[in-house]
C-alpha cells in the first residue's frame, strides 16, 4: 500500500475527529439538563487548574453548526461525540428529557445532511450527580440503570446513528476517578475503584444488549479503551511492566475478549478485594460480542526500579521502589507525555494477535502543544503535524502487518476543557479563542484534511 512518496490507506477507511460532551458543550443548565459529577467537581475549589470549569467551554451546545463547518473543512467522513447523560436523564434515571434528546437529534441530522457519519459515545465521564449521590459506578445497580439510558438514547437516535461506543476509557473512570481522585468524583478509595471497574464492564455488557434491542436497524456496537505499551527500562523492571499491563490493558481485554480478569492483578487491583463483587454470569454479560474495539492512544510508559526508592531526574515515583521514567532525549508534549508512535503500532499489532477478527478503530489520538496565533492569524503547530504524521504512519504500518484498523479519529476537533488541566492544554486541530469563541483551523488541521481527502499520508 505504500509507494515511494505516500502511504495509502484501505478504501473505505474512516477518517474522523472526536470530542466529548462536557469538554465542549457548555450550557450546563440549558433545557432541563441536570448536574453531572464534572459540574460538581469543576466547581470544587482546587480541583481544576486555574479554577476553570466547563460552564462555557466551546459553547458547542449553541455553536454546533460552526463545529460541523469545521468538520467539513477537515474533509472527514465521521464525527465521534458523546451524549451528556444528564441532558437526557437529568437525575440519571426515569423518563427522558425530550429537550435534551432533541439537541442530539438536531446535531445528528445536521451531520447527516453534510454526509458525516455520527459515532456516538454514551458515556464520556459526565455521570449524573444524582447517581453519584447513590454510589456512582461503585454500586452494582448502575449497570442496569446505564442499560436503560442506552435504550433511551438508541430509541431516539438509533434510526440515524448506527455506530455506538458504550464507554470511554473505563480505566480512567475507575482509577483516576475513584482511586487517585484527580478526576470526578474525586474519590480515593481502592475498593471503590475495583468495584467501579467491574460495574463499568458489567454496564458495558448490558448496554451492548440494550443497544441491539433498541436500535431499529442493525447497529455496530463497541467500547473504547485507553491501551498502551509498558516498557521496562531494565530486566529488573520487566515484572513491573507486566503488572501495569495487567492493570490497564489486561483488566479490560481479559473480561471483554476472554471472560476473565488476568490472574496476575495484585490485591489492590484484583476483584477479590471486594467481597461478592463478581456474580455468576457476569463474565457472560461482559463478554457479549462486540462489533469493534475503540483504541485511544497517546503515549507509551517506560518504567524502572529504584531499590533505594529515590527517583532520579526525569523519574516519578509510582510505588515504594517503582518509577515512571522519561527516557533522556525522547520528546514530550505540553502534557509532558512521551512522543513515541512505535507504541501505537505495538498496541494495534497486539490486538491483531489477541483478537484476530475484531475490527479496530483508533477512536482518539493526538497531542497538546503550546499553540499561539501568529500576527498573520494562523497557528503554525508543526509539532502536532509531526506527531500526526508519525502516528498515522504507525497505523498504516500496523494495517500492512495485518491489524484490522478501519478508521482513525483525531483528538480533538477543537481545543477544549482538558479535564483537570482546564483550558491550559490545547489538543485541537481547530484553535478556539475562548474569549470570543472564534474557531481557526490550525496548520495541523490543513495537514489532516489533506490526508483525509487523499486517503493517503504523504511521506516526504
Ligand atoms: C483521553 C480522554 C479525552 C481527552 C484526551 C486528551 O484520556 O478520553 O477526553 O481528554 O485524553
Amino acid at each position: 500500500m505504500s509507494t515511494h512518496d505516500q502511504l495509502r490507506f484501505p478504501d473505505g477507511f474512516l477518517w474522523g475527529a472526536a470530542t466529548a460532551a462536557y469538554q465542549i458543550e457548555g450550557a450546563p443548565e440549558a433545557d432541563g439538563k441536570g448536574p453531572s459529577i464534572w459540574d460538581t467537581f469543576s466547581h470544587s475549589p482546587g480541583k481544576i487548574f486555574h479554577g476553570d470549569t466547563g460552564d462555557v467551554a466551546c459553547d458547542s451546545y449553541h455553536r454546533y453548526p460552526e463545529d460541523i463547518a469545521m468538520l467539513q473543512r477537515l474533509g472527514v467522513g465521521a464525527y465521534r461525540f458523546s451524549l451528556s447523560w444528564p441532558r437526557i436523564q437529568p437525575d440519571g434515571r426515569g423518563q427522558a428529557n425530550a429537550a435534551g434528546l432533541d439537541y442530539y437529534s438536531r446535531l445528528v441530522d445536521a451531520l447527516l445532511d453534510r454526509g458525516i457519519t455520527p459515532v456516538v459515545t454514551l458515556y464520556h465521564w459526565d455521570l449524573p450527580q444524582a447517581l453519584q449521590d447513590k454510589g456512582g459506578w461503585a454500586m452494582r445497580d448502575i449497570a442496569e440503570i446505564f442499560a436503560d439510558y442506552a435504550a433511551i438514547a438508541a430509541g431516539a437516535l438509533g434510526d440515524r446513528v448506527h455506530r455506538w461506543i458504550t464507554l470511554n476509557e473505563p480505566w480512567v473512570v475507575a482509577h483516576v476517578g475513584y482511586r487517585d481522585g484527580r478526576h470526578a468524583p474525586g474519590i480515593s478509595n481502592p475498593a471503590q475503584a475495583v468495584a467501579a471497574n467491574h460495574h463499568l464492564l458489567l454496564a458495558h455488557g448490558r448496554a451492548v444488549r440494550a443497544l441491539r434491542f433498541a436500535t431499529p436497524s442493525p447497529a455496530q456496537v463497541g467500547i473504547t479503551l485507553n491501551l498502551t505499551a509498558f516498557r521496562p527500562m531494565s530486566p529488573a523492571a520487566a515484572d513491573l511492566a507486566e503488572e501495569l499491563d495487567a492493570r490497564q490493558n489486561g483488566a479490560y481485554l481479559g473480561p471483554l475478549l476472554r471472560g476473565a480478569y488476568p490472574s496476575r492483578l495484585t490485591a489492590d487491583f484484583s476483584p477479590a478485594k471486594v467481597d461478592g463483587l463478581v456474580h455468576d454470569g457476569d463474565f457472560g454479560t461482559i463478554a457479549a460480542p462486540i462489533d469493534f474495539l475503540g483504541v485511544n492512544f497517546y503515549a507509551p510508559q517506560y518504567v524502572g526500579i529504584r531499590p533505594d526508592g529515590e527517583p532520579r531526574q526525569g523519574e516519578r515515583l509510582i510505588g515504594p521502589h517503582e518509577v515512571q521514567v522519561q527516557p533522556e532525549g525522547m520528546p514530550v508534549t505540553a502534557m509532558n507525555w512521551l512522543v513515541d508512535a512505535s507504541a501505537l503500532y505495538q498496541v494495534l499489532t497486539r490486538l491483531r494477535d489477541e483478537a484476530p477478527r475484531l475490527p479496530l478503530y483508533v477512536t482518539e489520538n493526538g497531542s497538546a502543544w503550546y499553540d499561539y496565533v501568529t500576527p498573520d492569524g494562523t497557528i503554525e503547530d508543526y509539532e502536532r503535524v509531526e506527531y500526526l504524521r508519525d502516528h498515522l504512519a504507525a497505523v498504516g504500518q500496523a494495517i500492512t502487518d495485518g491489524a484490522h484498523v478501519r478508521g482513525y479519529f483525531a483528538w480533538s476537533l477543537l481545543d477544549n476543557f482538558e479535564w483537570a488541566e482546564g483550558y491550559a492544554k490545547r489538543f485541537g486541530l481547530v484553535y478556539v479563542d475562548f474569549g470570543t469563541q472564534q474557531r481557526i483551523l490550525k496548520r495541523s488541521g490543513e495537514f489532516y484534511a489533506s490526508v483525509a481527502r487523499g486517503n493517503a499520508l504523504p511521506l516526504s
